[in-house]
């Protein structure tokens, strides 16, 4: 009675300890081996015909043997595994028959097994094979009884070999192929064995052999060593403790007692009430060794796929073990139910989340989000080749150099360098244009890759207008991307109105024209909604013109690019010519810094003049705005300065009246774009409109 209360209270311990899958109440374990179900130790436990017996070793040790057997032999249990593959592994005797000196037969074991009455087992063909070993010996194994009693033979299956030996010399260690040992392949659906030995010549007097010996046994558990044919003395007892061979026996459910015919597979299976898949994540497999089927876990499930609750098929966490997911280093492993996926960090996208941002090799993915838009990336090695190694440089500016390129097409480009400062370097070279990478803490390197691809698709999409610089692509290998312009042939207004080697030949309709023109493309950029833009560096050197003299705008947006890399925040500033006092004083760029400083370009335009210059007779600086505002104060015109190429004054015909009065329009406009208060400067678009009005007045006399 206390040995039975005993055995409940292991039981109940065991089951609490261990959630190996078996049935409430059950034994999970016996000897180390585990016990899932299906299999299972005593009535109730076990599914029908996967039962295990539990019994005392000769030391009082637990042995899991199958059960029921036919046969007085137990067969012991060495492993039942489940999943991936439904197996048993078992150790069974091995058979012999043995000789006397004259060749009588002393004693036999044919090591027939019935390990299978409820037929759910199989020999695996694929994971043993049979040996035999002897001196002169013909054995062979047979298996699946025919009950049909008209059938040709007893057995479907026969297969074995021939092993020969004459003397003690001929079997080696390690060699078994025919001298003392035999080996063969099995065919599959063996659901039982049984040996039979026969031999050609006379057994007597060959005591250098005195047994032969066949089991089937694992592939690469056994290995024939010479000694094995006599060192062991077989006799008639129970064979549990004599020499045994492991084998491995593929399992499945197959009803009717394995009955090839009747046995149901996955077609019917999942409709029958003793479908045995019954985890949640089970799936249906038909037996590949025999009829009938076995259930797995479905993909990203692991489990017992057998039973319904402790135990069941549950979800992989494939992202805790690196090797079961390939979620690259940018990105994070998600675990989902079944499966997994990757997250990409912050500004990484793709198959294999690569960053979006500069960032060397990987840039050009970066960039494909770019070229989807239109948008060119380029690596800095192309751009080296497109500039032919930085060679000729077009000009530069706060904001960088920029060099003449070729792209593959033939068309010029300018790519523009960004630059912190002037570097007495023109080379494009990085370590002296571009601050080696601080290390930025992450949040913020985010936050100015994001800010980067956004400001480099705004400024293609805005740089479309026909007075602005358009832009063609960018390289994100550099911290501050590089930019890659369309070339614009004619130079800039600063070189024409003051080159030296040029007189400047531009009649005042074509300079009404260029006014016209960037006030348009500035005007523009204020107007954008709610990315109202200030140019931050308008002067004649950043006012291109094409072959047609329209003038293009350009470095826009340099100041934005810069600003956004934090570093730089203080590199936003505009010629100190053309800078509104105001913004010296507040340091806040505003549209209205952007109108004074074409204030100045207008003034620049009518009078030909630098917006400071040195005089040497007046021994002192002049600046421009000052000057000019002095002047039409003191004459009520800009007379004093106006361009004497620009015919204003040489007669009293019509024309140079009006040019005069166009001149005078254009100066009274300037001077209200210089207003100290920024409230009395005009708005860009009033700017445009009365420049028309200036254009109209010139057209109406020069027709
Ligand atoms: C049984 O086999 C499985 C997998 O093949 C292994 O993990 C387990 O440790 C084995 N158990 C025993 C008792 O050999
Ligand atoms: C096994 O189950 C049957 C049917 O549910 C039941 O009648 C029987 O008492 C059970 N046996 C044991 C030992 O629990
Ligand atoms: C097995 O051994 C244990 C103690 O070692 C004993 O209590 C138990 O009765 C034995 N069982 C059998 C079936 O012999
Ligand atoms: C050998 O075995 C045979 C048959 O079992 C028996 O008749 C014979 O006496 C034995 N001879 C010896 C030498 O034991
Ligand atoms: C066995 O050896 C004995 C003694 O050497 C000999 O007399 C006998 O003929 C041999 N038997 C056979 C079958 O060779
Ligand atoms: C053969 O199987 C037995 C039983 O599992 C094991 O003890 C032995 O180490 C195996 N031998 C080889 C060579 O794998
Ligand atoms: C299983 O085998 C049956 C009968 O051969 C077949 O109809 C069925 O499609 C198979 N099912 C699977 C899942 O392979
Ligand atoms: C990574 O996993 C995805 C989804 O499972 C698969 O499509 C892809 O081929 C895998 N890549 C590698 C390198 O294993
Ligand atoms: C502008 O370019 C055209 C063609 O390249 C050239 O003929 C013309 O002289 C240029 N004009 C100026 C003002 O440089």
């Amino acid at each position: 009675m206390s040995s039975l209360l005993l055995r409940v209270l292991l039981i109940q311990l065991a089951a609490v300890e261990c959630l190996s899958a078996a049935i409430p109440g059950c034994l999970t374990q016996c000897g180390g081996v585990e016990i899932p179900y299906p299999f299972g130790v005593g009535t109730n436990c076990s599914r029908k015909g996967f039962r295990i017996k539990c019994i005392n070793g000769s030391a009082g040790e637990e042995i899991p043997v199958l059960l029921p057997t036919t046969r007085y032999q137990n067969i012991r249990v060495l492993n039942l595994s489940v999943s991936p593959l439904p197996e048993a592994r078992v150790l069974l005797p091995v058979a012999w028959q043995c000789f006397n000196a004259t060749g009588g037969v002393t004693g036999i074991y044919s090591g027939d097994v019935d390990f299978n009455p409820e037929g759910v087992y199989r020999i695996s063909n694929t994971q043993n094979e049979l040996f035999v070993l002897g001196c002169d010996t013909y054995a062979f194994t047979k298996g699946v009884r025919v009950h049909n009693v008209n059938a040709r033979f007893p057995y479907r299956y026969f297969t074995g070999c021939i092993t020969v030996s004459v003397d003690d010399k001929d079997p080696r260690d390690g060699a078994c192929a025919g001298l003392g040992c035999c080996r063969v392949d099995i065919p599959p659906g063996i659901t039982d064995t049984s040996m039979t030995f026969s031999s050609t010549w006379t057994r007597a007097n060959q005591t250098f052999c005195p047994c032969d010996y066949a089991f089937i046994v694992e592939k690469g558990n056994y290995t024939f060593k010479a000694s094995d044919l006599v060192s062991h003395t077989p006799d008639n007892r129970l064979p549990l403790d004599w020499w045994t061979m492991p084998l491995r026996l593929d399992w499945a459910i197959r009803d009717n007692n394995g009955d090839s015919m009747t046995s149901i597979s996955c077609a019917q299976a999942p409709n029958e009430p003793d479908y045995g898949c019954r985890s949640k994540h089970s799936e249906c497999t038909n037996s590949t060794n025999g009829p009938g089927y076995f259930c797995k876990c479905a993909h990203g499930y692991d489990g017992n796929p057998y039973v319904q609750s402790d135990g069941e098929c549950t979800n992989i966490n494939e992202c805790q073990d690196p090797k079961s997911h390939n979620c690259s280093s940018g990105s994070k492993c998600i675990d989902t139910d079944g499966g997994y996926y990757c997250q990409c960090n912050f500004f990484r996208r793709g198959q294999q989340c690569d960053p979006l941002i500069p960032m060397a090799a990987v840039a050009l993915n970066g960039g494909k989000l770019l070229n989807a838009q239109g948008i060119t990336t380029y690596t800095k090695r192309e751009l080296k080749k497109i500039t032919n190694g930085y060679s000729k440089r077009l000009g530069g500016g706060h904001f960088g150099n920029v060099y003449e390129g070729t792209i593959v097409d033939g068309r010029k480009v300018a790519v523009k360098c960004p630059l912190r400062t002037r570097v007495s370097s023109h080379r494009c070279h990085w370590k002296n244009l571009i601050r080696p990478r601080r290390v930025p803490l992450p949040q913020q390197r985010v936050e100015e890759d994001g800010s980067f691809m956004n400001e480099i698709r705004f400024q293609f999409e805005v740089s479309r207008h026909k007075n602005l610089v358009q832009l063609l692509g960018c390289c994100l290998e550099t911290d501050i991307p590089i930019l890659v312009f369309e070339f614009v042939a004619n130079g800039s207004l600063e070189d024409i109105l003051h080159s030296a080697k040029k007189p400047c030949t531009l009649s005042l309709p074509e300079r009404l024209d260029i006014a016209i023109g960037s006030a348009e493309a500035i005007a523009y950029m204020h107007s954008l909604d709610n990315q109202k833009r200030v140019h931050g560096d308008i002067k004649p050197s950043n006012i291109l013109l094409d072959d047609d003299l329209n003038p293009k705008v350009s470095d826009f947006g340099s100041s934005k690019l810069l600003a956004i890399h934090s570093y730089y925040v203080r590199a936003v500033a505009a010629d100190i010519g053309y800078m509104d006092p105001l913004y010296m004083k507040t340091e806040h760029f505003t549209l209205e810094c952007d109108v004074y400083s074409f204030g100045v370009v207008l003034l620049e335009l009518i009078t030909r003049r630098r917006a400071s210059w040195y005089e040497q007779d007046h021994q002192g600086n002049k600046i421009l705005p000052i000057e000019f505002v002095k002047c039409f104060k003191d004459h009520g015109s800009g007379c004093a300065m106006y361009d004497s190429r620009l015919d204003f004054s040489a007669g009293e015909d019509a024309q140079s009246r009006c040019n005069k009065r166009c001149l005078d329009m254009i100066g009274m406009l300037a001077v209200r774009c210089l207003k100290e208060d920024k409230r009395e400067r005009p708005t860009m678009a009033e700017v445009v409109e009365e420049l028309k009005r200036v254009k109209v007045l010139l057209l109406g006399t020069h027709i």
